[in-house]
């Protein structure tokens, strides 16, 4: 089979070298075409991820792939469009804005940038929570006069929520959500947060996260009407901090629910839902799509950001909660990075390429 062609915009920062690693030898998908910031323009990818005294910062661990390390780096405007069958944008929200809305009037985007998530005819996509609503793409697409469209994964930390809620709301009708995150490092991309600022510290503030949290869980889990997405009917609270972990984001969660549940139904619902989860079978596709652990002492960013290669979502300290008739509370872990972004994306794409709409 010929491979789609893809280009990674913004391939030097944190998402768009997860990008790079997960795309490396992907059976339906080749990197043809790179493009970062004027900063980067012009260089070869191993010059331009050399940090100002030189030094190749590759974050993702391991050896940067071959194919990439002197593919130049080009400006946006320098992508020839029609030569791509896709884009993965990885940019911070405000430049993605321009950006995305170029690129997808050529060819379709998928986006981990805030930029489109909130535009009516914009589904926010986790593959294997809300696939169907992907049929709002054409409705899109059609709308805005483009030949392709933009598909945002949510805020990184809304996945975690969604992924965990999205089957204790089928089964049992989650009312109300409180979470408090503690959030890796990482997810504030390769500037965000000094080391100085972080160590032997914890940030109780992450600049409009708990907005984003808010209004893209009832949106995800919300259902495809007429063209429109009618969002959830949950009420979600939260408190987002950063705390000096590198990777993937942990989540306290208390969920109340319409229907009694406890733990060991709340085990059942996840080992039932990962038999069937429509991802099973795609190349970035984890063996299990939930981990549900018993022992208290889990889940642990250092012990979880491997299992299913950083796309397995882990449920820990799981309890029923007495403040509500009906409840639970549990801990979760989801790596930010993979799921959260980068390799997620390369699912939603390889999910979206089955449905036939790249
Ligand atoms: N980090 C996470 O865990 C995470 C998770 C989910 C979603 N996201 C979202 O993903 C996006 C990227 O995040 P990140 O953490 O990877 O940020 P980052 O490390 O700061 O990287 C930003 C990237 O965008 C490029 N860029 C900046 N301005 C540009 C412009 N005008 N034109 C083209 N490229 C431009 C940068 O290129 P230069 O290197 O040349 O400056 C760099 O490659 C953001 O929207 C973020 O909110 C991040």
């Amino acid at each position: 089979m010929d491979k789609k062609r893809v280009a990674i915009i913004g391939v030097t920062g944190s998402v768009g070298q997860e990008f790079v690693h997960s795309l490396h030898n992907h059976p339906w998908f080749e990197v043809t075409q790179i493009a970062a910031s004027e900063r980067s323009a012009g260089k070869k990818y191993l010059d331009a991820i050399r940090d100002s005294d030189g030094i190749v910062a590759w974050d993702v661990g391991g050896e940067i792939p071959e194919y990439i390390k002197d593919m130049p780096v080009l400006k946006v405007d320098e992508l020839d469009t029609s030569q791509l069958d896709l884009v993965f944008s990885a940019v911070e929200s405000e430049a993605a804005r321009d950006i995305e809305t170029k690129m997808a009037a050529d060819v379709p985007v998928i986006s981990t940038s805030s930029a489109y998530r909130y535009e009516d005819d914009v589904p926010i996509l986790i593959p294997g929570i809300n696939d169907e609503q992907a049929e709002l793409l054409d409705v899109q697409k059609k709308n805005r006069n483009w030949k392709g469209w933009v598909a945002p994964l949510p805020n990184c930390t809304t996945t975690g929520l969604a992924i965990t809620l999205k089957p204790l709301l089928e089964k049992y009708g989650a009312k109300k959500v409180l979470m408090t995150s503690m959030q890796a490092i990482s997810g504030g991309g390769r500037s965000g947060v000094s080391a100085m600022g972080i160590m032997d510290n914890i940030i109780p503030y992450i600049p409009k996260e708990e907005e984003k949290v808010r209004i893209e869980t009832r949106k995800i889990l919300g259902k495809l009407k007429d063209g429109k997405i009618e969002d959830a009917d949950i009420k979600v609270s939260c408190t987002c901090t950063r705390v000096p972990v590198i990777d993937g984001h942990t989540e306290s969660v208390f969920v109340e629910t319409e229907k009694r549940i406890d733990p060991i139904a709340a085990k059942k619902t996840y080992e039932e839902y990962n038999k069937s989860i429509s991802v099973v079978g795609l190349p970035s596709a984890p063996k299990d799509y939930y981990v549900f652990h018993e022992d208290p002492t889990r889940p642990q960013p250092r012990m979880e950001r491997e299992v299913g290669g950083g796309m397995t979502t882990t449920i820990g300290r799981v309890e029923k909660e007495e403040l509500f008739e009906n409840g639970l509370k549990y801990m979760l872990f989801s790596h930010n990075k993979k799921m959260g972004s980068a390799k997620g994306a390369v699912l939603l794409a390889e999910m979206l390429y089955k449905k036939g709409k790249i």
